[in-house]
């Protein structure tokens, strides 16, 4: 063996037992009590939690977005990542006009190939079907091993947005080759309404931000989304999942036996609209906006109860200087946040804490992520899977503050959290890319998550 990691207490999404994990070539090859195979490096885990790695689902790298580029690339994302016990990332490449899905896709993995150091996938923003043409390259995406597509019905003026004609067209054809939809709800004509009204009367702060997408601007979307998803009977993955009213019609629709996901972020587990009102509003302003208590409650209430699917970050840090383009005016803020290296701990340490157990942090940070989006390697300890291991000691307080992240924006809206327990090792792949603080992993290192379609 090449790595022993023994008398840990592991975690899966269903139980949590003491055993040791034996890993050869980047594999779990064997989980079971006093195991005695020789290896070249032995870990002693006890007293400590042994966890799949986690999987956040929704990053935005080196994304040309609000007049810049997201501070975080792929390199010093994926590091974040790795320091944050995240062994695979996915990224969201954006197709536009007259382009098609794999070649977005493959400019994107050449970039990773040279500089991701935890293992990545994509999924695809879909912003034009070039006349429907894109439709018929929707196969080739899948056995490229991208099965979903993301479709925004925001950002009309950067070039994103699509109608609900091209959201139920990709809808439908998603389904077909056995791929899934994602969608950023929110309504944008009554957000421009907002906009425009606010601006015309001098009302310019962030507070604007949140009022212009309040819960109904959401809601509405959210609601729309779902429509649609059960009139074609296709499945349908909501992001960042803010507001209660939506997450109450998702959950239903789940209920009645739709597939309907629901994805939430630890930035709207935390932070209610309150924040807009603080001197360094700008810097958590993102889309959708956080929302009051009733919601944030909500969405701790359904994680609790398993009725949130996933919970990923929405990565997508600015410098200061960007946010201080909104200085006098809301609207010219760069929207998004950083999160990639605090998911795990967050989930982590409020399991610590009691508020959730720990097997529903795994599920929701690794095993439903690899589920959903058909990632057959990843997600568990489970023999014959990647070696995606974090150990995590509960005693290890933390916090957080700019300099002992690993990013390389310059503030986040984590500053002064204190986590109640801490990764403390990452692996991927049987690699140790981070330790007790350190990052130790290597650009390169990793590699393209080829995804399987769901066929039933
Ligand atoms: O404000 C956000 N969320 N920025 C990133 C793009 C998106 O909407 O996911
Ligand atoms: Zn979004
Ligand atoms: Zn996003």
């Amino acid at each position: 063996m090449d790595l022993m990691i023994k008398n840990g207490m592991l975690v899966t999404a269903q139980e949590m037992y003491v055993a040791d994990i034996a890993v050869k070539d980047g594999k779990i090859m064997a989980i079971g009590q006093n195991l005695t195979m020789e290896a070249a490096q032995t870990i002693d885990a006890k007293g400590k939690l042994v966890l799949p790695g986690a999987i956040d689902v929704h990053t935005h790298l080196a994304m040309p977005f609000g007049g810049t580029i997201s501070a975080d690339g792929y390199y010093s994302g994926t590091r974040a990542a790795a320091c944050g016990g995240v062994t695979c990332v996915f990224d969201y490449p954006m197709q536009r006009k007259g382009k098609g899905i794999v070649e977005t896709v493959e400019a994107r993995k050449q970039m990773c190939d040279v500089e991701a150091c935890v293992d990545y996938a994509f999924h695809c923003c879909i912003t034009d079907l070039n006349d429907d043409t894109l439709l018929d390259e929707f196969q080739a995406a899948v056995d490229y091993g991208v099965t979903s597509f993301k479709c925004f019905f925001v950002y009309k003026k950067e070039g994103l947005m699509v109608d609900d004609g091209t959201f139920l067209k990709v809808l439908k054809k998603a389904k077909e080759v056995g791929a899934i939809t994602n969608v950023h709800a929110e309504n944008p004509d009554v957000i421009d309404y907002h906009i425009a009204s606010f601006l015309k009367a001098g009302q310019t702060s962030p507070w604007y931000h949140y009022l212009s997408r309040p819960e109904f601007v959401e809601a509405e979307a959210d609601k729309r989304a779902i429509h649609w998803s059960k009139a074609m009977e296709a499945p349908l993955y909501l992001v960042h999942m803010a507001d209660e009213e939506g997450l109450r019609e998702a959950i239903k629709a789940r209920q009645e036996g739709h597939p309907v996901y629901v994805e939430t972020c630890p930035q709207y587990l935390e932070y209610t609209c309150d924040v807009y009102k603080r001197e360094d509003a700008r810097n958590f302003v993102c889309s959708p906006p956080m929302k009051g208590e009733e919601s944030r409650l909500a969405l701790w209430d359904a994680l609790e109860k398993g009725l949130i699917d996933t919970v990923a970050t929405d990565h997508c840090p600015f410098q200061s200087y960007e946010k201080d383009w909104g200085r006098d005016d809301f609207t010219k803020i760069p929207n998004g946040c950083a999160g990639v290296e605090n998911l795990y701990p967050y989930l982590l340490s409020a399991a610590n804490d009691g508020k959730i157990s720990f097997m529903r942090a795994i599920e929701v940070c690794a095993t439903n992520p690899a589920n959903i989006f058909g990632c057959e390697s990843k997600g568990s300890l489970t023999v014959g899977k990647d070696a995606d291991i974090v150990i995590y000691d509960r005693e290890k307080n933390f916090q957080v503050t700019v300099s002992n992240m690993h990013s390389d924006y310059d503030h986040t809206i984590w500053e002064g959290k204190e986590f109640h327990g801490y990764p403390v090792q990452t692996y991927v792949r049987g690699k140790l890319v981070y330790d007790q603080g350190e990052f130790v992993g290597e650009a390169g290192f990793g590699e393209y998550v080829k995804r399987v379609p769901n066929t039933k």
